[in-house]
Formats: C-alpha cells, structure tokens, sequence
C-alpha cells in the first residue's frame, strides 16, 4: 500500500514539467502580501479582518503568505472539496463549516487556485449569507480557461495556463503538495484509475 502511492507519485513528477519555479513562486506570494499590506496596513487604522484559510489546498500559500503580513488579523480556517473526477470538478462537499466568528467581520478568503470558480463563489456566498461585513477573495492562482467564471478573485498571485497543476499545496490523487514549484501533469496521466 505505501509502496504503491510511493511508486505512483514519483511516476508521476517522473513525467510532470515544472513551469514555474520555487523562486517566482515566492515572488508571487510576495507580491499578494504587498498588495494586501497596502490595503490593511494603513496609519490610523483600527481593522481586525479574519484570514481565511481554505483547505487543504491553500495551507502552503496560507502559511507562506500570513508572516508576510504586517497588520493585524485574526486566522480561521475552513475545509471544503469538489468531489467528482480527480481533475475535474463535482459536487461541492464541506468537511468543516464557517464558525460564528465571521458574522459582522471583514473576511480575506485564502485559497490555492481558481479554476471553475465553483468552489469560490459557493464559499463566499456562505460566508456572506451567514453574516460576514465584506469577502475579499485572494488566490495564489488563477487558472485561464478562456470563458467567464461565476466569481472573479480580489487579487491574484500567478496567472496560469488551463492545465492541472501541482505543488505549493495543490496535489494530484493527493500527493506533491509539498513542491515547492510548480509542475504540470500530463492529461494521460490524469486519467488513471485510483
Ligand atoms: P473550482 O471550483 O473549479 O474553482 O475548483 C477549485 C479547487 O479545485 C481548488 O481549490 C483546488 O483545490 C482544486 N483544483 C483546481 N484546479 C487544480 C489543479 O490544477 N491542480 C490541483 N487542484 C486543482
Ligand atoms: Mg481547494
């Protein structure tokens, strides 16, 4: 059994490209934390906005990008997936819920991609049917698929190309979310049985 996932995630870098490396990885992230620095971190300032973590994908960024920030805040996290095909999107499935917390607050949604948006817009509704004062949506990626989403994020830290990436907390089948780049996968190997 680990034998298998093992073999099976290193066959799969074996054949994955890298197309952005842990340097501008970093830039990216860099680039998020200024801009949201310039948005929070103001003389006279007296808000306490709530960062929220979407896992698992945005642990990395979310830990990466929270000791950039020079303002203070409040962290919470929520965990939601879309099940389906492993690269294609399905039904939205929460494992933990928003608490109570974000009624009335000031909310700066962290997560790793926006591909459809499905994910996204569903969490901000939530967020926003249960109270929260403003949702401001900041992904590390943003997935170029050539169409309109139903929500577009706030900032963004990388545009990327339509194809399914790995690393910095993205993961196929589970596995290299610790890259600390990021890598394509090939479109056969996505096809795999689990
Ligand atoms: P959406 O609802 O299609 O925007 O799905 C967004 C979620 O799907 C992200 O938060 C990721 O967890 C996952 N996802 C979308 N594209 C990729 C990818 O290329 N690699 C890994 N995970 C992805
Ligand atoms: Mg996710």
């Amino acid at each position: 059994m680990h034998e298998f996932h093992h073999e099976r995630a290193r066959a799969l870098l074996a054949n994955a490209t890298q197309i952005v490396d842990p340097q501008q990885v970093q830039d990216a992230v860099k680039r998020v934390a200024d801009r949201l620095n310039a948005r929070f971190d103001l003389e006279g300032a007296t808000e306490f906005p709530l960062v929220l973590g979407v896992m698992g994908g945005a642990v990395v960024f979310t830990g990466n990008l929270l000791p950039q920030l020079s303002f203070p805040l409040d962290f919470d996290y929520i965990h939601v997936s879309r099940y389906g095909d492993e690269d294609r999107g399905g039904e939205i499935v929460w494992k933990v819920i928003p608490r109570q917390n974000v009624v009335g607050r000031k909310i700066v949604v962290v997560d790793d991609i926006l591909d459809e948006g499905e994910t996204l817009a569903h969490v901000k509704q939530r967020l926003l049917d249960m109270g929260a004062a403003e949702v401001i949506v900041v992904v590390f990626a943003d997935k170029d698929l050539g169409r309109a989403k139903p929500i577009q994020a706030d900032l963004v830290g990388l545009s990327l190309p339509n194809k399914f990436v790995v690393g910095f907390g993205m993961d196929v089948y589970g596995y290299w979310r610790n890259l600390p780049g990021l890598w394509t996968i090939r479109p056969e190997d996505l096809k795999q049985p689990a």
